[in-house]
C-alpha cells in the first residue's frame, strides 16, 4: 500500500507513505539498500539515466532506495511535490540556499536561529561570496528592508532554536513573494506533526532528521521538501540556473525536469558535486522513527509545557521562554498556528546569573548535557558556551539569549520525574548563593 495520495490523515501517511510492499522480496518493512552502485539494463540506459533522459538508480551519492522512501514520506507528510535527504541537517540547509543563492547574491535571514546555521551564513557562505543579512523573525517590515535585488531567499526557523520564537510565516511568505523571493522555513523543531509550513505559503521547508523526525538521537539526517509552487519562470533573469539551458546537463532545469526544477538541480548538481549522502541505514532508523512522530511530539509537547509552567513559577528562574506561556512575546500567534502546541524546545535564565549555570547542570540526574535537541530523552544545553559559543554579544542579544540562558529539550521520560530533578538542582544552586 502506498498513501502518498493524501486521501489518508498524517498519523496513515508516516506509517505508510513512500514504500511498497512486494517489491522486491515481499518485506513489511522498508529493506535497507546498502549499495554504493547500481547495475545499470544496458548501455544504453546507462547513458539515458546519466543524462538524465530516464529516471533511475544511478549512484548512492545522489539517490538510494531506501533514501527514497524516506523522502516520499517526509514530503507526503508536508504536502510537498517532492523531497531531498542529505547527510545532515546542516548539508541540507546549506543545499536548499545554494540551489537559490550564488555568489554575488544575498540571503535575509532570522536573527534567532540555530548557532550552525548562522556559522554557515554568516562565515562559509561570505567565503563563497554570498553575503547574508540577519532581521527579526518578528519584523516582517525589517526583512523587506533587508532585501536588496541580489536577494534570492529568505531563511527562517518556524520555531526558533532555543528561544521558541514563532514567525509570522503567511505574512513572511507573502511579503517574500511580493519581492520575487522564495521563503525557506526550516521546520525541524515544529515537524509537520505541529506545522506544515506549506500550508503558509512557504516554497521550501527544511529539516535536521536528526532531532525529533528520528527522534532517538541515534543518525543524523537532512531532509529538503519542495512545495513546487515558486514560479521561477516569472522573473526568468534571476534564476538563470532553472531557466537556462545547461550546457553541463544538456537541458533547461525549468522546462525539462517536471514537478520540481528546484530539488532536480540540488539533486543532479549540488549533491552530485558536494557529496553529503545519507547512508541508506541511517534512512532506515529515520523512517523507523517517522512512524511513531505524531505519538511522540504530542508527548514532548504536552510535557514540555507542563515542565514550563513549572519553572516559570519558580523563584529561582528569572524568565522562560516558551511559546506555550501566556508571558512568551509570541503567544497568542501559537495559539493561532500552532493548535496542537509550541514543541518542547525552549529555554529558561538562572536568576542566580551566568555563575550559577555550571553548578546547576552539572547537579542534574536526568537531564543530558549533550548539544542535540529532539531525542527521546531529556536534554540540557547552556548555548553561550556551546551551540551559540561564537555569537557575539550584540548576536546574542538579536537571539535572545543572556550568558545565563539554559536550553531544554524536554524527552519521553515522566514530566513529574523531569521537574523533581530540575527543581533538585535548582535547590542546590540556591543553598550555595545563600552560603557564598
Ligand atoms: C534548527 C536546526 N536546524 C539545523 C540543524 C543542523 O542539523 P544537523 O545537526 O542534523 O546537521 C540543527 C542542529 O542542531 C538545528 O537545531
Amino acid at each position: 500500500m502506498t498513501a502518498d495520495d493524501h486521501r489518508w490523515s498524517a498519523a496513515t501517511r508516516q506509517v505508510r507513505s513512500g514504500y511498497e510492499s512486494g517489491v522486491p522480496q515481499n518485506t513489511v518493512t522498508v529493506p535497507i539498500y546498502q549499495s554504493a552502485a547500481y547495475e545499470f539494463e544496458s548501455f544504453e540506459s546507462a547513458r539515458d539515466i546519466f543524462a538524465l533522459r530516464r529516471a533511475g538508480n544511478l549512484y548512492s551519492r545522489t539517490g538510494n532506495p531506501t533514501n527514497s522512501v524516506l523522502e516520499k514520506r517526509v514530503a507526503a507528510l508536508d504536502v510537498g511535490v517532492g523531497a531531498l535527504a542529505s547527510a545532515s541537517g546542516q548539508s541540507a540547509v546549506a543545499i536548499a540556499l545554494l540551489a537559490l543563492v550564488r555568489s554575488g547574491q544575498h540571503v535575509v535571514a532570522s536573527s534567532k536561529l540555530y548557532g550552525g546555521t548562522v556559522d554557515l551564513l554568516d562565515d562559509t557562505f561570505a567565503d563563497f561570496g554570498i553575503a547574508a543579512s540577519f532581521a527579526d523573525p518578528g519584523d516582517v517590515a525589517a526583512w523587506t528592508a533587508a532585501t536588496t535585488s541580489a536577494t534570492r531567499a529568505w531563511f527562517v526557523e518556524s520555531i526558533g532554536n532555543p528561544t521558541a520564537s514563532l514567525p509570522d510565516l503567511r505574512a513572511l511568505a507573502d511579503a517574500a513573494h511580493e519581492l520575487g523571493v522564495p521563503l525557506v522555513v526550516d521546520n525541524t523543531v515544529a515537524t509537520p506533526a505541529l506545522l506544515r509550513p506549506l500550508e503558509f505559503g512557504a516554497d521550501v521547508v527544511v529539516y535536521s532528521a536528526t532531532k525529533f523526525l528520528g527522534g532517538h538521537g541515534s543518525s543524523l539526517g537532512g531532509v529538503i521538501v519542495d512545495s513546487g509552487r515558486f514560479d521561477f519562470g516569472a522573473r526568468p533573469e534571476r534564476w538563470t540556473q532553472f531557466t537556462e539551458h545547461s550546457p553541463r546537463f544538456g537541458l533547461t532545469f525549468l522546462t525539462d525536469t517536471g514537478v520540481s526544477p528546484y530539488l532536480a538541480y540540488a539533486k543532479a548538481k549540488l549533491a552530485h558535486d558536494l557529496g553529503p549522502a545519507l547512508s541508506p541505514f541511517n534512512a532506515f532508523l529515520l523512517l523507523q522513527g517517522i512512524e511513531t512522530l505524531d505519538l511522540r511530539v504530542r508527548r514532548h509537547t504536552e510535557s514540555a509545557l507542563a515542565v514550563a509552567e513549572h519553572l516559570a513559577g519558580h523563584p529561582s528562574v528569572s524568565v522562560v521562554r516558551h511559546a506555550g506561556l501566556p508571558t512568551h512575546p509570541d503567544y497568542a500567534r501559537g495559539v493561532r498556528d500552532f493548535p496542537q502546541g509550541t514543541g518542547s524546545v525552549f529555554a529558561f535564565d538562572l536568576a542566580a546569573g551566568e555563575e550559577a549555570v555550571g553548578p546547576f547542570i552539572d547537579r542534574l540526574e536526568l537531564f543530558t548535557l549533550a548539544a542535540n535537541i529532539g531525542d527521546v530523552r531529556s536534554l540540557v544545553v547552556h548555548p553561550s558556551t556551546t551551540t551559540h559559543s561564537r555569537f557575539t554579544a550584540a548576536q546574542r542579544d538579536a537571539a535572545g539569549i543572556s550568558l545565563s540562558t539554559i536550553r531544554l529539550s524536554i524527552g519521553l521520560e515522566d514530566p513529574a520525574d523531569l521537574i523533581t530533578d530540575l527543581d533538585a538542582a535548582l535547590a542546590a544552586v540556591a543553598l550555595q548563593e545563600a552560603h557564598s
